[in-house]
């Protein structure tokens, strides 16, 4: 790190990313956050924030504590840029598009910092941990104010302070294995769906993926706070929580006083009255009995798993270290489908790892269509600085990958395409979420397995479960007529 970095901040603690792969025997520390200082309790009145989230549904979690906090400091939040007093950008550092996206957004935003000095523009989220990307901007983006990292949320309001009354750039960032810090201020942006950390950070470490530096070592919530937070959204209303994580089935696992896991986690959050219970990500690794089993209890748990394969060659599987190879995934798979007959799977995927011959990817398009997902997120691979797969020779000339990403794209749309014809003239439950972003006129909800249905009805439905009958199945979406007769509320229960 260049003098200039330590020189920016008292605080500054370059992230180190071969720091951030050791896992020490460090215990992990529940801290409370502490109330808003007094001095900075009023210190947002009058003035507004913006967040632009980037990323994974953790990063919208986090930015809904960064909203909390900013909220218990006065700040109001504003969609208008220019009526802003704080932007701040949450990073994604999974992809190189992802980081593309954020300096061309810096750049934009530079006039706007330049005709009104007194705007705090901040970076924060995954991008923050990573040393090239604080050079970056420090070299290219001076004008940057506050940059902080995942592990520095909860110091938002010193930090702020800091960069409100100091004429240098504040940097703080930690690169440590991560504590759990409960009590945080939330402004959730849903009074309907809510997320539900259960758990922080990444043991994994697939050979492609930058998550584990930026988040640190996996440390999961006590099941106490989970509860009690779920509880309080149900008494508060919610009509679904999402819990989040990683590696969801990892929960747990690092608990020194109990045997507590994910499945033990889930068959107390099902006995909550909360209609409907999600959770994610799924490693296909920790899936064990007990959680099949558990799911298939049903009730607010719903049928939906999303289960990242990444690759259907053992081969690539094992370079990309996810520690189960295809035939393991496709028997976990028709161990779930024999206990959750109605289960709808979902699923990521990479092309065009290092290396990944067209059989290898061919092996891809025949475990899609001999799983059936009902839909896909595919990416074409991307290198990330710092990860072992970063180092691995790439011989896969990037016009292959694109071609194969529309390959897979194009199998995938027809099983999905498929699958949503199966639900033509059936009546579904539906947790009506508001009007369809493209047309007003049109209601828009989601299925148990998490569907989209778009359907006329008036807006008093908005935040109720109702019946819908699927008159038009398309690719991606479900059109649909509402069964008035049939709407109850918490159906399914
Ligand atoms: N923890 C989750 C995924 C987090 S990242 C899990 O393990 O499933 C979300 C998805 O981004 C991954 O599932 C993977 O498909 C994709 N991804 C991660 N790193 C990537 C990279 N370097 N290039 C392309 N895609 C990547
Ligand atoms: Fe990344 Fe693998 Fe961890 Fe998912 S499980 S966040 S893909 S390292
Ligand atoms: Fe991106 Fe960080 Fe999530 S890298 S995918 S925002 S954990």
């Amino acid at each position: 790190m260049s003098d200039r970095l330590t020189e920016v901040s008292r605080y500054f603690i370059p992230p180190d990313l071969k720091q951030a792969k050791r896992r020490g025997k460090e215990e992990v520390q529940v801290l409370q956050f502490e109330a808003i200082p007094e001095d900075m309790r009023e210190i947002g009145r009058g003035k507004h924030y913006l967040i632009k989230t980037y990323g994974c549904q953790m990063n919208v979690h986090d930015s809904e504590t960064i909203a909390g906090i900013l909220q218990s400091m006065g700040y109001s939040p504003t969609d208008r840029e220019e009526d802003a007093d704080v932007i701040l950008l949450n990073t994604c550092a999974v992809r190189e598009n992802a980081e593309d996206k954020v300096f061309g957004e810096l750049g934009r935003l530079k006039p706007l910092k330049v005709e009104r000095p007194g705007l705090i523009l901040g970076v924060c989220g995954c991008m923050s941990q990573e040393e090239a990307v604080i050079r970056r901007i420090l070299q290219q983006h001076q004008y940057v104010d506050l940059i902080f990292g995942t592990h520095n949320i909860h110091r938002l309001p010193f930090l702020l302070k800091e960069a409100l009354f100091s004429k240098e750039m504040v940097v703080e960032v930690w690169s440590k294995e991560g504590d759990i810090v409960e009590n945080l201020p939330k402004a959730r942006q849903d009074g309907l769906k809510a997320w539900v950390n259960i758990m922080y950070g990444c043991d994994k470490f697939c050979t492609y993926c930058i998550v584990p530096y930026t988040r640190g070592k996996e440390r999961s919530r006590r099941p106490e706070d989970v509860l009690a937070e779920v509880r309080e959204l149900a008494r508060k209303g919610y009509r679904e929580v999402t819990l989040l994580g990683q590696n969801v089935n990892a929960y747990g696992k690092d608990f020194t006083d109990r045997t507590y896991t994910f499945a033990h986690l889930l068959d107390d959050v099902r006995k909550i009255g909360i209609p409907r219970v999600r959770f994610t990500t799924s490693h296909p690794r920790d899936f064990d009995d007990h959680l099949i089993e558990v799911l298939a209890k049903g009730g607010n748990l719903v049928e939906h798993i999303h289960l990242p394969v990444q690759s259907g060659s053992s081969e690539v599987l094992k370079r990309m270290a996810r520690k189960y190879n295809r035939e393991q995934y496709l028997e976990l798979v028709r161990k779930i489908r024999e206990a959750i007959p109605h289960v709808s799977l979902t699923t990521d995927i990479i092309v065009g790892f290092p290396g990944e011959t067209e059989e290898q990817f061919e092996e891809t398009l025949s475990l899609v269509r001999e799983v059936e997902y009902d839909s896909a997120f595919t990416f074409i691979y991307s290198p990330r600085e710092g990860t072992p797969a970063a180092r691995m020779e790439d011989n896969v000339p990037y016009e292959v990958k694109k071609e194969r990403l529309l390959r897979l794209n194009r199998v995938q749309d027809e099983i999905s395409r498929r699958k949503n014809e199966a639900l033509r003239g059936q009546v579904v439950e539906v947790l009506v979420e508001g009007e369809s972003k493209k047309n007003p006129e049109i209601l828009s909800g989601r299925t148990r397995t998490n569907k989209l249905v778009n359907f006329r009805g008036p807006k008093s439905l908005i935040g109720q479960f109702v019946q819908v009958r699927i008159s038009e199945p398309l690719t991606y979406t479900l059109k649909g007529e509402w069964v008035e007769t049939e709407s109850v509320a918490g159906a399914g229960m």
